[in-house]
């Protein structure tokens, strides 16, 4: 059984640094891309407050197509440039965005979602994946989430 606390409090710095540690755990060792990328969104879940999706988009023949999360079923297939996740995957840069309903062509899963952010995972240089994070508030990601995430991304490269 894996039980990772944590206390709703917790500082953002300190609850990604425990989010980093759990994750790292969770997937040091183990080869499948999949199961990891299942406990991942499970961990992003339970330790980030206010979010309403977590989870993943793989790279598959230029194309990002669902992975494992955490919410409501979502889009499937997202071409390459399209929405905030394709333009995460296409520019391979994180992809913040406090409202998107100001985000031309943003692909509305669950009409709820407010806020955005996406991370590109790479291996080799090469975007392999995105990691998605949606939330019923606007502007609920600032910049300490966006490092956070992305230091997850980087502890991923090589675990997808
Ligand atoms: N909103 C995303 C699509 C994925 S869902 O939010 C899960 C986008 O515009 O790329």
């Amino acid at each position: 059984m894996y039980n990772f606390n944590i206390d709703p409090g917790t500082p953002k710095a300190e609850l990604y640094a425990e989010l980093l540690k759990a994750a790292d755990a969770l997937t040091d060792g183990e080869a499948d891309g999949i199961a990891n990328m299942a406990n991942i969104a499970s961990l992003l879940w339970q330790f980030l407050p206010d979010l309403n999706w977590a989870g993943f988009y793989r790279m598959v023949d230029e194309e990002l197509v669902l992975g494992p999360f955490q919410g409501k079923a979502a889009c499937i297939r997202i071409p390459t440039g399209k929405g905030v996740c394709g333009t995460a995957a296409q520019s391979g840069k994180t992809q913040r965005i406090d409202d998107v309903h100001d985000f031309p062509g943003h692909i509305a899963c669950d009409a709820d979602s407010r806020s955005e952010l996406v991370v590109p995972v790479k291996s080799y240089g090469q975007v392999i994946a995105v990691i998605d994070l949606d939330s019923p508030k606007p502007a609920r990601f600032d910049a300490e989430d966006a490092a956070g995430v992305e230091a997850l991304a980087e502890l991923l490269s090589n675990r997808l």
